[in-house]
């Protein structure tokens, strides 16, 4: 199978692909996200894990420029970002974002869905844009939906379509929050198993994710977040295997599954 993207790191660059420096985010007086400071290096897959209301969604909309900070840096390619939305929307085509809902236009077909960016945005030509986006379609099995609608979708497939239609940007990170969080379960598979192999295809990313088994198989970092400070940064294996924090302890065993015992 050929690779999904074609902008995986192939240089041995050093400078980390992201660097979150300080971080501060409040709204009002209420303070979301507290010192956040991490690096992403090229290739590497950091999950953001955390009890709800922690900061994940708010701390990866920052990374993308939904969101004004308070304080600190962000650093994409070794360059601070400034923050002006004209800058934003460009370095919205390098970083690519999928959320829970499915955020593709309902009027459009998934192909015009897919094209609107690298066209409109980005400036392709169609003629250059429409083979790569027909050969991730087949990869992804969706070419027989290139001309339907949204709404002829199951959710598994939007979100597919929604992943699909960010890697045609040719990103070079991908952000992805809670993306299965409100699809049905034999549909969360599919969209884990897409995101495992751009993982493996060595592309950087930063996921929310609540099922564990996939967030343990794809982390190499694991960032575990409370009421916006990280409380623990370990290798995806440590964090699994024995996390630092009983906070963490007791977070990742209210997300195991029911045991016998506990159901009677
Ligand atoms: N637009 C907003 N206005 C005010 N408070 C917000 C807004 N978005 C999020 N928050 C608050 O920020 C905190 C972190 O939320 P969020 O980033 O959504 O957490 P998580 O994704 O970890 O569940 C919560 O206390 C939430 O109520
Ligand atoms: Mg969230």
């Amino acid at each position: 199978m050929a690779e999904l993207s074609d902008n995986v790191p192939t240089t041995t660059d050093e400078t980390p692909l992201l660097s979150v420096k300080h971080l501060r985010k409040a709204y009002g007086d209420h303070e979301v996200l507290k010192d956040i400071s991490f690096d992403v290096p090229r290739g590497k897959v950091f999950v953001l894990l955390g009890p709800s209301g922690s900061g994940k969604s708010t701390l990866i909309r920052c990374l993308n420029g939904l969101e004004t900070i308070q304080g600190g840096t962000i650093e994409f390619k070794g360059k601070p970002v400034s923050g002006t939305e004209k800058e934003w929307r460009k370095l919205r085509t390098e970083i690519g974002m999928v959320f829970q809902s499915y955020d593709l236009f309902p009027n459009l077909t998934v192909a015009q869905n897919i094209l609107l960016g690298p066209t409109k945005v980005q400036k392709r030509a169609k003629s250059e844009v429409e083979p790569q986006m027909d050969r991730l379609l087949a990869d992804v099995q969706l070419s027989e939906y290139r001309n339907a609608y949204p709404r002829e979708l199951s959710g598994g497939q939007k979100q597919r379509i929604a992943i699909v239609r960010a890697l045609t940007m040719n990103p070079e990170l991908m952000l992805f929050d809670e993306v299965t969080a409100s699809l049905d379960p034999e549909m969360v598979r599919e969209v884990l198993e897409l995101m495992l192999r751009l993982a493996k295809e060595h592309m950087t990313m930063i996921v929310v994710t609540h099922e564990m088994e996939f967030a343990r198989r794809v982390a190499d970092t694991v960032l575990f977040l409370e009421n916006g400070v990280i409380l623990e940064r370990q290798s995806g294996e440590d964090f699994f295997t024995h996390p630092a924090t009983d906070r963490a302890r007791s977070f990742l065993e209210s997300m195991s599954p029911i045991t016998d015992d506990e159901a009677k």
